[in-house]
């Protein structure tokens, strides 16, 4: 099988990852029978000031026509409002349908502060606050912002449904390798303010629950969480969760909050996924502080392939990618700086493709 990727570097440190996360494709193990072939495309801010688009119609057709996936770097936003730019990454969700954001994050043995941390937060990507529906009203008394929040039963679903294949494809990689895990049962975890909202937030939990009441959910261990104490028990007990399904703020909010769990940016990947499509993409952003130095961590890049190749159907190649990544990590001898070591982007990428 032949998969063509579309590789989108972006802004800043997005240039020095992409292409490490390139090289790790065309290295898998030739007895994967996997092939690509990539196209380079362009989106970010950089793009945006030589051509006033920050997302040129080329990259979104050509993802649209050609590609099975893609790998984005990252973008910078800009401080202050520059008129005509919004975010590439925002827009290609929408453009594609990519309703999910997945963001796995693990403990490895060499970052462990305690019990091991293995969770998933499947965030919804295309609506709550998001649909940025606001408007400013003068009033007798000063201004008055207000926004929508949209939740629909649709997207509400289909989030809970996707949260819930992955809860179930993670326990048959934990059954398939006996030992490494103590937990027994899928589960999921509902996030939700609905005590409030009764009515937005209401509609996303009773519409989730339905989702996973399936038939082919019923291994799966349905809990709900309100988001505060959500956010409370994600600190104190992190070990105790397994896939966390939430609307888009609460799950832009607790994936970021997971990720801190873990140490650095540098670690944390995240896909964009659609019913046909995948876009792996690290967590961090253009990291502008060491642009330029070659010391980027291209860990979150590695995994956010792994991750991609994992929705494209390929969990054998994305398996052989997160154990030359523990490797790494494990044995400790590659480092970059934000880890503690002295390693440039380039060792990482040498001692991981030699574990390859
Ligand atoms: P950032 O993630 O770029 O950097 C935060 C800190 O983490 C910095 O000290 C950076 O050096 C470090 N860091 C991040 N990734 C790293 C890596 N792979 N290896 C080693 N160190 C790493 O977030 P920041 O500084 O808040 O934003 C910088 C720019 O990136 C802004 O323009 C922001 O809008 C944009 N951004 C873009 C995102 C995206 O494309 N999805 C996400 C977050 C920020
Ligand atoms: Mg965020």
């Amino acid at each position: 099988r032949t998969l063509r990727i579309g590789l989108i570097p972006g802004d800043g440190i997005g240039r020095e990852v992409i292409p490490a996360g390139r090289k790790v494709l065309e290295s898998l193990p030739s007895s994967l029978n996997l092939k690509f072939s990539f196209v380079d495309l362009d989106a970010g801010f950089g793009t945006f000031q030589k051509t006033g688009t920050a997302l040129p119609d080329k990259t979104v057709d050509t993802l649209k026509k050609e590609c099975d996936g893609a790998l984005f770097g990252a973008v910078s936003s800009p401080s202050t409002k520059v008129a005509g730019y919004s975010s590439p990454i925002v827009a290609l969700r929408k453009k594609l349908d990519l309703y999910a954001n997945v963001r796995p994050v693990r403990t490895t043995v060499g970052s462990s502060r305690g019990n091991p941390i293995d969770l998933v937060t499947v965030r919804e990507n295309t609506e709550d606050l998001y649909v940025k529906e606001e408007r400013t009203i003068e009033g007798p008394d000063g201004k008055v912002a207000e926004a929508i929040k949209r939740i629909s039963e649709r997207a509400s679903f289909r989030i809970a449904t996707i949260a819930g294949e992955i809860a179930l494809s993670r326990q048959a990689i934990r059954d398939a390798a006996p030992g490494t895990s103590t937990r027994t049962q899928p589960m999921v975890t509902i996030t939700h303010k609905s005590n409030v909202l009764s009515q937005t937030d209401g509609l996303f939990r009773e519409t989730a629950r339905k989702a996973l009441s399936a038939e082919k959910f019923s291994s799966i261990h349905v809990e709900e969480q309100i988001v505060d104490s959500m956010v409370y028990k994600l600190f104190r007990q992190p070990e105790y969760y397994d896939v966390i399904v939430a609307p888009n703020l609460y799950g832009d909010i607790l994936s970021d909050g997971a990720a801190a769990l873990v140490g650095s940016l540098g670690l944390v990947p995240s896909a964009n996924v659609g019913d046909n499509f995948a876009i792996g993409e690290p967590c961090h952003g253009s990291a502008p502080d060491i642009e330029g130095l070659g010391i980027s961590n291209p860990i979150a890049t590695f995994r956010s392939v792994a991750l991609m190749l994992e929705f494209l159907g390929e969990a054998n190649a994305a398996a052989k990618i997160y154990t030359a990544v523990d490797g790494n990590l494990d044995d400790g001898k590659f480092l970059t700086p934000d880890m503690g070591g002295k390693a440039t982007t380039q060792q990482v990428l040498d001692d991981v493709l030699k574990r390859l």
